[in-house]
């Protein structure tokens, strides 16, 4: 009878891993995060719907794309087949502002072509500066843009015809301008322009050193926040006693993780959004400024301690083969997936515009949150997931969504053993 129960559970475990990752046993979740990062989709009075995100991000409805959620078993785009249109003749002068345009794409994010004005370039594609000489049939280039799956299927180029991001007669007008690039390139008078030979961006400085990164001033204030009462009149220093350095010593080290309370893998962002309320009466709700400081707090008094995350267990394992199946998962218009611009098989380590992508082998996570001088504010990895995807045409989900948690473990199990430094400090 045992050995039956055994084989049982074998065979149970054979058909889940050919099935691909098991969704089926992970509790629902109601988001504990900040307005603008919940996801949220709300319907106008004229039937229009607008995304509510952040001030300055695109409040564009994605809808009609797939998205992380575990529960949206949509298909990514289907590869398609297309033709140019009879009749239409390509203008080459409106390709290129078409190729150019920031608002559309821009093609220039990943391929160099010749002129001052492509600033900056990136090399994630091919540099087609000279495509025009290899002769390739207008059909061809047409098809390539179209739905360039066809030739390439795990390309990092979007299928810009089959998304519907550009109508058949812009392609038209792209192929007419590829096929006007043609050799002798010119001498390239500034090395900074060509993506290929462009020097690699330099560190931001000494991460830790509060007169060049303000988050760790900011991180250390929240020892206000540790120490005040909550409205149930309990404090964090309470419960945790010996000072924040001690009482939280090596905890960071073996998050994400699996918090059987909640049977779900969790943050500590998304521990704190529960956590806060249920002891001290005090929401500390996602990607809010005192839920990022606390984590900063938390974080620092583990730095220089290696990640330890669970990645043997039984669940461990379930979860990261959901997160990883999310890291390779195309979503939204462009039908990207992170894998697209964080490994080294494909756009990691190249320039994607002015940006160098940062490598997933390497490493993402251990300097979050993070100091970003661009915004000028302490960022979670959940904002920066967020920030990555929603401007490829994509709906993000709540800061505190399940699926976030599992694909930030999977992210974070390329850094076991690798010394802990947060908060760190980026563009
Ligand atoms: C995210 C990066 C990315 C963006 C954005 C991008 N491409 Fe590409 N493109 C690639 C990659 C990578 C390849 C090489 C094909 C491969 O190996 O996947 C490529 C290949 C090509 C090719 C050459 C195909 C061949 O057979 O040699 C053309 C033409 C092209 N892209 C045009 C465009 C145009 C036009 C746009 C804008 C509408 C664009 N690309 C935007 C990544 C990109
Ligand atoms: C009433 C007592 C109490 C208060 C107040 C309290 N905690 Fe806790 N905390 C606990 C207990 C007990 C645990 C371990 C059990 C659990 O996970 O709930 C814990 C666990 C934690 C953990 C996870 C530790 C680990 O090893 O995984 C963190 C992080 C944490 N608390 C942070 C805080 C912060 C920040 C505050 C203030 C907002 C706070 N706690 C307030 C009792 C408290
Ligand atoms: C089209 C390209 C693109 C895609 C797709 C993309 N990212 Fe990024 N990502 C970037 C750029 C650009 C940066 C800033 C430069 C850098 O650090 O890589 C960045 C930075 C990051 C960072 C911070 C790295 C660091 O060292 O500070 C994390 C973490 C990250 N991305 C995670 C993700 C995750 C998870 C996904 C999928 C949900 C994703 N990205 C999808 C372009 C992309």
């Amino acid at each position: 009878m045992r050995r039956l129960v055994v084989l049982v559970l074998i065979l149970a475990g054979c058909a889940t891993v050919a099935d691909g990752p098991d969704y089926s046993a992970l509790p629902r979740w109601p988001s504990h995060a900040i307005p603008q990062a919940r996801g949220d989709v709300r319907a106008l009075p004229d039937g229009r719907r607008q995304a509510v995100r952040y001030e300055g991000w695109t409040t564009q409805d994605f809808g009609r794309f797939r998205t992380y959620a575990y529960d949206d078993t949509r298909p990514e785009i289907p590869v398609s087949r297309a033709l140019p249109p009879a009749g239409l003749a390509g203008d080459a002068r409106k390709g290129r502002a078409l190729f150019l345009s920031r608002e559309k794409a821009p093609c220039t994010g990943c391929h160099l072509v010749p002129g001052a004005d492509v600033w900056p370039a990136g090399s994630v594609g091919p540099d087609l500066s000279a495509i025009g000489d290899r002769r390739l049939p207008d059909a061809y280039l047409y098809q390539q843009i179209w739905d360039p799956r066809v030739t390439f299927p795990n390309t990092t180029m979007p299928p810009w015809g089959a998304s519907r991001a550009f109508t058949a007669e812009e392609i038209v007008h792209l192929v007419a301008y590829l096929q006007t690039l043609k050799g002798p390139l010119p001498p390239e008078p500034d090395a900074e322009r060509n993506p290929f030979t462009r020097r690699r961006p330099t560190g931001f400085g000494d991460n830790l050193d509060p007169t060049n990164n303000p988050a760790v001033v900011i991180a250390e204030d929240a020892e206000k926040l540790w120490n005040a009462p909550g409205p149930n009149g309990r404090a964090c220093a309470n419960c945790h006693d010996g000072g924040v350095t001690r009482a939280m010593r090596g905890v960071a080290a073996h998050y994400p993780k699996l918090v059987a309370a909640y049977g779900r893998v969790m943050s500590i962002e998304d521990f704190l959004t529960v956590h806060g309320p249920e002891r001290t009466g005090r929401p500390l709700l996602a990607e809010s400024a005192e839920n990022v400081d606390l984590t900063m707090l938390i974080k620092m008094a583990s730095n220089g301690m290696p990640v330890q995350v669970d990645v043997t267990s039984a669940e461990a394992r379930a979860a990261l083969a959901r997160g990883k199946a999310s890291f390779y998962r195309r979503i939204g218009e462009r039908n990207h997936s992170c894998a697209d611009c964080h490994t080294p098989e494909r756009g990691a380590n190249k320039f994607l515009g002015g940006r160098m992508l940062a490598d997933v082998t390497e490493g993402l996570t251990r300097h979050f949150p993070t100091w970003r001088t661009s915004q000028g504010a302490a960022w979670d990895m959940r904002r920066r997931f967020q920030w990555c995807m929603t401007p490829l045409g994509a709906n993000m989900l709540a800061a505190d969504a399940i699926e976030y948690a599992e694909l930030e473990l999977y992210l974070t199990s390329f850094d076991n053993g690798k010394p802990i430094s947060a908060p760190g400090i980026r563009h």
